[in-house]
């Protein structure tokens, strides 16, 4: 089975380190070393610095800073990494230190240690090829600053072995990285199109075409981004940009090198001057030509198979922080303009070749569509990975037909035993897509929203009632429909950074997608009105006590979890249960009597002043009507089949998203408190 229980990284420099902080802040022990002890202290100084800089942002307590720095092992002593699971590789971009430092490792390593490069700009297989576990290496390349940034490209070559593979994704899941999947090609995914993307802008200044503030300008327009390349470039340095051209050029063509404007700033050894006025009558062709460029590039790299259109994507929105990925661009701005930007390009440069997905997609003549729920099936599993991680995975009209539509596929595999839905990086999924709410509130369509939870309900029924066994692996935070599709599957696996929440009150709805009602009927109606009151969390463990979660494991664990269940087959979630005596002062603040106390705004007479006034300044900051609606719900619903009881649901929400509060519960969220009026 799958273990990753320590990590070694040999590079204590700015990748290095960072790396190293990253994996011991997400609590696997970790060693890193460097070749002087002077480097390895530099590199524990880093993390030291930043690990502070998180206290004094209030992002750590000091004790947890005490607890990652134990986690790490920083020496020069490479007897120290003999035993890890895996290696990652961060010195100097030169392949002969490189490969001397692979064929040590290779000779000192366990059987079982997984080899990987961190290089920007060498192929993963040149490395590989000079050691005896090809099958056993692969490239994982991180994005700066690795404890901040939260993409990794995994790069297999034609030899990685697919239990490679397997540990890679799991390794990077167990540190806190999205990872996409990228073929062994130059500039594996994010820097074929980013790359290109910077190099532009210097050309058009070279060829005249706009000044410095102009092309910025028409590029943060056109991209939706904060910095435009000149600044950008600043930002990162104007010799990565170079260098990295410089590989791309030397591999893929004239096209990818870097022009001559931009190798004579790395010499001049000075930043753009970003100063001067924008010139509006230049936007359209800077920002056409930035189109053609880089939307030209992310279709040909999917051409050759490097990425999928969807991992492109997220390279783009995780990895520089993109509000749009080049795909998501390109339908906004249409197919036919793409296109149109992108022949222009491939017009000027001969070997630039037009890629064949954009004539396809002209062809169709509609957009892309994203794949935002992934299936695998293995051993008469079926995992079905809500795949937005971008997003948290929230649930959107797209998200919640692609469930559904992949549930039923795999509901039908004769060969499928249980079906495993889980979400893709961090989170399992963080509720519904608010902004998706806001619009249609404002453009009068509250019906819409009616509807998408009606589908919403039918695939939860679906999940529930199948006849596989459904299991959620909440191996990360949930909230609101998050927490609700954990609870429509008949058992929970969670490890200890899963949670549930229902904060939906405090943003003027209430829980919409039968998460009052499996809720109550897990542990009662007291308890269902305090968290959906609170908005409190409920921890994997507090989930695991009360009965919710069958299975409390190490994400190490997680397979062996989902077996043991499968063997033991559909556990009753809705059996009588008696909960540990820790919840009951929780429930005896919302027996049936005294939710109209509350609900005026005052602490019932039986409640202790202390805690009754700490929860009723909770509750005060919810919107009242949904509180009311909510504590109507939970009581109608009682007694009632499930069926009915969801149309109960249903049947208030034109009422609710009807409400002044929760337009301003929606459309503040997550931005500032919102003012409720009780309207
Ligand atoms: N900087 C970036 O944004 C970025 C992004 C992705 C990948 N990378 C890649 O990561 C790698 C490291 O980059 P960096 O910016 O951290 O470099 P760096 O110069 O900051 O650090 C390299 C470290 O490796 C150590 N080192 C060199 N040879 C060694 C050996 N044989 N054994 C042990 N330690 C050795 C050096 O002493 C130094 O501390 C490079 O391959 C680079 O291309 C960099």
């Amino acid at each position: 089975m799958s273990q990753i229980k320590k990590i070694g990284v040999i590079g204590a420099g700015n990748m290095g380190s960072g790396i190293v902080q990253k994996i011991a802040q997400e609590g696997i022990p970790v060693v890193m070393i460097d070749t002087k002890d002077e480097f390895v202290q530099k590199g524990l100084n880093n993390i030291k610095t930043l690990l502070q800089e998180g206290v004094e942002r209030k992002l750590f307590k000091p004790e947890k800073v005490a607890e990652i720095l134990s986690r790490i092992t920083a020496t020069t002593d490479f007897e120290a990494v003999r035993d890890a699971d895996l290696i990652i590789e961060a010195v100097f971009e030169n392949k002969a230190v490189k490969i001397e430092l692979f064929k040590k490792l290779d000779a000192l390593c366990s059987e079982k240690t997984i080899l990987a490069t961190n290089t920007s700009s060498f192929y993963v297989r040149e490395f590989a090829e000079q050691i005896s576990r090809p099958d056993r290496f692969v490239g994982l390349h991180y994005f700066y600053h690795p404890a901040k940034n939260r993409l990794l490209e995994v790069i297999p070559h034609a030899e990685t072995s697919p239990e490679t593979i397997e540990k890679s994704l799991l390794a990077a899941k167990l540190h806190g990285k999205t990872a996409i999947l990228v073929k062994d090609a130059p500039g594996f995914a994010v820097n074929r199109f980013f790359v290109p993307f910077l190099n532009e802008a210097v050309r058009m200044l070279e060829e005249g075409i706009a000044d410095i503030s102009t092309i910025e300008e028409a590029s943060k327009r056109a991209f939706k981004i904060g910095m435009g390349p000149f600044q950008l470039m600043n930002v990162t340095g104007i010799p990565i940009a170079v260098h990295a051209a410089t590989t791309l050029g030397d591999e893929l063509g004239p096209f990818y090198a870097p022009c001559n404007r931009l190798k004579a700033q790395m010499e001049k050894k000075e930043n753009w001057n970003l100063d001067g006025a924008v010139d509006e009558s230049r936007i359209q062709a800077v920002s056409d030509r930035m189109y053609g460029v880089c939307l030209g590039v992310s279709a040909a790299l999917v051409d050759e198979g490097v990425a999928s259109i969807e991992d492109t994507d997220r390279g783009a929105k995780i990895g520089l922080r993109w509000t749009f990925g080049p795909f998501e661009i390109m339908n906004r701005i249409g197919i036919d303009k793409t296109y149109t930007a992108v022949q222009a390009i491939s017009e000027k440069y001969p070997d630039f070749k037009f890629p064949e997905l954009l004539k396809r997609q002209k062809q169709l003549g509609k957009p892309f569509e994203f794949n935002l729920v992934d299936v695998v099936i293995k051993d008469g599993i079926a995992t079905l990975t809500l795949n937005r991680p971008e997003a948290m995975n929230a649930l959107n009209e797209q998200v919640v037909a692609q469930l559904g539509s992949r549930f039923t596929d795999a509901e039908s595999c004769p060969d499928v035993k249980a079906i495993v839905i889980q979400g893709a990086g961090k989170a399992f999924v963080a509720g519904a897509d608010i902004r998706y709410f806001v619009n249609k509130i404002k453009a009068d369509r509250i019906s819409d929203i009616v509807d998408f939870t009606r589908k919403g309900h039918e695939v939860f029924l679906k999940i529930e009632n199948s006849s596989k066994l459904t299991i959620a692996l909440l191996d990360g935070l949930s909230l609101g429909g998050g927490s609700e599709l954990a609870l429509a599957c008949q058992a929970i696996v969670a490890t200890s950074a899963g949670s549930m929440a229902f904060p939906e009150t405090g943003i003027g709805i209430y829980p919409g997608l039968g998460g009052m009602l499996r809720l109550t009927r897990q542990v009662g109606p007291e308890l269902a009105k305090y968290y959906v009151f609170t908005g409190a969390n409920i921890s994997a463990q507090d989930a695991k006590d009360m009965g919710i979660v069958q299975k409390l494991v190490d994400p190490a664990d997680i397979p062996d979890a989902i077996q043991s269940l499968v063997s033991e087959g559909r556990p009753d979630k809705y059996r009588y249960r008696a909960l540990p005596g820790r919840f009951k002062p929780l429930a005896d603040m919302f027996t049936m009597n005294l939710v109209s106390s509350w609900l005026e705004g005052k602490v019932p007479e039986s409640i202790p002043a202390d805690s009754g006034a700490k929860t009723l300044k909770t509750i005060g900051f919810k919107a009242p009507l949904a509180l009311k609606i909510s504590a109507e719900i939970i009581d109608k619903q009682n007694g009632k089949s499930m069926t009915e009881a969801v149309e109960i649901e249903l049947n208030n929400l034109s009422t609710i998203f009807a409400t002044a509060d929760a337009l301003e519960g929606l459309s503040t969220a997550g931005r500032k408190r919102p003012e409720f009026k009780g309207v």
